[in-house]
């Protein structure tokens, strides 16, 4: 299991980043919101992209944004392990993830918590992670939504069938990743649970421990 650290629930961007460099988490969880697809706006490209040169550790971006397209060639230059947008983010996501795949990047598909998993089907030929939203995206330390755990069942079944890894977003703590240990999961989201303590690398190796 992978641990990919979010930083969106800091108030200072680059000292949380360079925090998380010195810790044992194997990615960076870049949250980019637009104020369109979420109501909360986080930065422009511009300054995601002079930011993201401060991490040491490959970038696990989550774009919470209505039209992924615009981004992806000035993200493309930095050290991506994914990039991950939202099922219903434009008309043609089709051809956003077909756009990330042809640059040899990683592409993620994210379902929310009121979405069907049905609605997943015609990207799990081409996609190499689901990321399972147990959140309403948009913020930071929100609680875990419970009936994400029959979700996960049933993307599981699918998992099975198109070997996608799996990944899950929102509201992991020392108690909620509990409830997710004997799910299957390739990579944990966590964001304030660790960015808020005063030991990143402990409050990581307690979600490890599980
Ligand atoms: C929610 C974001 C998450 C979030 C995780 O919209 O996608 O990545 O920041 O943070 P916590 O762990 O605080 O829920
Ligand atoms: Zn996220």
């Amino acid at each position: 299991m992978k641990i990919a650290v979010s930083f969106l629930k800091s108030d200072n961007y680059k000292k949380c980043i360079e925090m998380i460099n010195q810790t044992s988490g194997d990615y960076l969880h870049v949250d980019m919101c637009d104020g369109k697809y979420v109501e909360s706006k986080n930065f422009t490209i511009s300054e995601l992209v002079k930011l993201l040169k401060v991490s040491t550790k490959p970038l696990d971006i989550h774009m919470m944004v209505e039209n992924p397209m615009k981004y992806i060639d000035e993200l493309a230059l930095l050290n991506i392990q994914t990039i991950t947008i939202h099922i219903d983010c434009c008309n043609k996501p089709l051809e956003v993830i077909e756009y990330i795949k042809n640059m040899g990047i990683q592409a993620g598909i994210a379902i929310n918590p009121d979405q069907d998993v049905d609605l997943l089907k015609p990207f799990l030929e081409l996609v190499d992670e689901v990321l399972i939203m147990s959140v309403v995206p948009g913020k930071g330390g929100q609680s875990f939504i419970e009936s994400t755990l029959d979700k996960i069942d049933l993307i599981n079944e699918l998992k099975a069938k198109y070997h996608f890894l799996t990944g899950i977003d929102g509201g992991i703590d020392n108690q909620t990743i509990e409830l997710i240990k004997d799910k299957n999961i390739d990579v944990v989201v966590s964001g304030s649970f660790i960015t808020c303590s005063d030991n990143y690398d402990m409050a990581i190796n307690m979600l490890r421990r599980h």
